[in-house]
This record gives structure tokens, C-alpha cells and sequence, in this order.
């Protein structure tokens, strides 16, 4: 098979082209804005420099692509309280270029990188059939490219699917709370500044557990549209994981909580994903939420 996969430079993408790549041609299509081409080293796949917001370039390198796999964005919750046009640019109508281009080139299997939040304040475990409510912009980016996708597998027989990720953590991470709080305490060792008060209570997986799910949902999408929730059944507070980083690092720092309950506006402060769906079709996490963060960690330090 010939695989297209946006943002394959990025985190989760160079996870993603690296597993794909021992069983299929793969093209990298990134503008490298946080993507780096190191993370691609040894790997065996064709990468094009190029922007989603570039739609004559999206529809000439999707030819002959039997499936794309959508991760091309800004990940950013924050940063789309205070560019939400921007945002959009990116996360919805990028995603609406990619489609448009597997619609031209009869493209048959769309899989995009969905997130936990679109579902806002939920209750939880969330399944995949809860409401809708996203309460930052980057939620609202991510639940309006899910509704281009519903109407684009109507309309045109793609078959697309959504896959909602918890928080993904592991090598090559640059950004979230991990890789923050590791740089901070490189910056100043006796202090840690945390976001919001430490009771945020989320669920994190393992990039490698993350990319296996995807994989395996993908190869059972028969469907027009489906949506998969991905993420572990364990769940941790923002203080836990403090204390587990500093541990890690032979360090014990003065915590100072700042801004409030929240981390930052549009912060979803607990979730949980149902994950019985995915669980169904044969997939299981191999790391624990506390060897996830082990790895990140270690990987950080330059240890892996
Ligand atoms: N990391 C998480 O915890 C998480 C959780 C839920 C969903 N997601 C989604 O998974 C996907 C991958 O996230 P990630 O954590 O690997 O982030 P990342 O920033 O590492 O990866 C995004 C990649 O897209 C590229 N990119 C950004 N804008 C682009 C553009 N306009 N044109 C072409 N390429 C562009 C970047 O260079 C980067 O390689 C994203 O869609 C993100 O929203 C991530």
C-alpha cells in the first residue's frame, strides 16, 4: 500500500511512519514547524516539504495514495485561546485541503488524529458516543474537522475515521506537561512552577501504545465513518506527576501552583476515555501510565 501521512515528522507521526514503514511505501508530507527531519533517521520513507494550507500541493502528493493518515496540526490548546483564526487555518481547514485532496485523487481510507477534547467536561469513562462539547478552540478545530469527514464519507465514499487520543506522551515529545516540567527543572532545579492547582486528573498513553491502536483501527475501518477513542484506563493528577518527575530526576523542588483550579482557559481538567471499543477489536497497552512517563523522562535526558 502507498500511505500519505501529514505531520510525519512530528511526535506521534514519526511513531506512526516508522511502524508503517516495515509494511508499506510511505510519503512524509510536513512543513517542519515543529516536525523535525531527525526523528525520521533510518527510517525508511520519501518526505516532501509542504504545507496543508497548500491544497494544489496536498492533491499532486496524494496520487496514488491508498490511505492518509491525517496528524498535520497545532497541537496547541493554549495557543488557540489567543489565535483562534490562526487555529482554525490549521486544524480545520487544513484538515478540510487534506480531504479535499484524497476526494480528488479517489483516495479511499482517511484516518485523522482526533483528541479527548472534543468531548469538553464529559462524564467518565467517556465513550465514543458522548456529546460533543469542546470548550477550547482547538477542541472546536478538531470536532468541526470530524463533521467535514462525517459529510466528505457521505457525499464522496471515503471512508474516514477519528481517532480521539488522550494525552500522548514517549520519545521524541516536544510539548505537554512532561516536557515541560522536565525543562523547567533543568532550568531551575529547586522550584517548580505547575499550572493550575495539581488536581487536574487526566489519562496519558504511550506513543507506541498510541500508533499500535491507530494501525489496528484503521485496518478494521469498514465502515464510512467511525471513531475510535484511544487512551489508557489509568488516570493521574498533574501533583502526581510532578512528583514522579522530580523523583526521577534525584530532585525535590518547592511547588508553586499558579492560574487557578485550571491549568489555562479551555483546560479540560479531568478525562477519561472509555477505551472498551478499541479494546474489542484486540488492542491492549503495554505501558503503564508511570513507565510512559519513565520513558519520556529518560528519553529527555538523553538516556535512549
Ligand atoms: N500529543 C498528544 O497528546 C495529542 C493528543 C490528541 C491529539 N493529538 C493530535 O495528534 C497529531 C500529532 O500531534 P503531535 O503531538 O505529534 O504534535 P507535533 O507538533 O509533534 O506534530 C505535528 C506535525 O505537523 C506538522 N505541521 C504542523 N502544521 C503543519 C502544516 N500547516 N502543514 C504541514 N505540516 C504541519 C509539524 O511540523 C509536526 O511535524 C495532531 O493532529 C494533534 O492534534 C495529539
Amino acid at each position: 500500500m502507498r500511505v500519505l501521512v501529514t505531520g510525519g515528522a512530528g511526535f506521534i507521526g514519526s511513531h506512526l511512519v516508522e511502524k508503517l514503514s516495515k509494511k508499506h511505501e510511505v510519503i512524509v508530507y510536513d512543513n517542519f514547524s515543529s516536525g523535525k527531519k531527525e526523528f525520521l533517521k533510518g527510517i525508511k520513507c520519501e518526505v516532501i516539504k509542504g504545507d496543508i494550507l497548500n491544497l494544489n500541493k496536498i492533491v499532486k502528493v496524494s496520487k496514488n495514495v491508498d490511505i492518509i493518515y491525517h496528524l498535520a496540526a497545532d497541537p496547541d490548546v493554549r495557543k488557540s485561546y489567543f489565535k483562534p483564526v490562526e487555529n482554525f487555518e490549521i486544524d480545520a481547514k487544513g484538515t478540510l485541503n487534506v480531504l479535499e485532496a484524497a476526494r480528488r485523487n479517489d483516495v479511499k481510507k482517511f484516518v485523522f488524529s482526533s483528541s479527548s477534547v472534543v468531548y469538553g467536561i464529559a462524564k467518565m469513562p467517556t465513550p465514543e458516543d458522548a456529546p460533543i462539547k469542546p470548550i477550547s478552540n482547538y477542541g472546536a478545530a478538531k470536532a468541526s474537522s470530524e463533521n467535514y469527514m462525517m459529510s466528505y464519507s457521505n457525499l464522496y465514499g471515503i471512508k474516514c475515521l477519528a481517532l480521539r487520543y488522550a494525552n500522548i506522551i514517549g520519545p521524541r515529545l516536544t510539548h505537554g506537561i512532561i516536557y515541560d516540567f522536565y525543562n523547567k527543572l533543568k532550568k531551575n532545579p529547586k522550584k517548580l512552577e505547575i499550572l493550575g492547582d495539581g488536581t487536574q486528573k487526566k489519562s496519558y498513553l504511550h506513543v507506541k501504545d498510541c500508533v499500535d491502536a491507530s494501525v489496528l483501527a484503521a485496518g478494521y475501518l469498514k465502515k464510512s465513518f467511525d471513531v475510535y477513542n484511544i487512551g489508557s484506563e489509568e488516570q493521574i493528577t498533574v501533583k502526581e506527576i510532578a512528583k514522579i518527575v522530580s523523583k526521577e530526576l534525584g530532585l525535590n523542588p518547592k511547588f508553586i501552583y499558579k492560574g487557578g483550579k485550571i491549568g489555562w482557559p479551555g483546560d479540560v481538567p479531568k478525562m477519561l476515555l472509555s477505551t472498551k471499543k478499541i479494546k474489542k477489536i484486540g488492542w491492549k497497552p503495554k505501558y503503564s501510565i508511570r513507565d510512559a512517563i519513565v520513558d519520556t523522562l529518560n528519553y529527555l535526558r538523553g538516556r535512549k
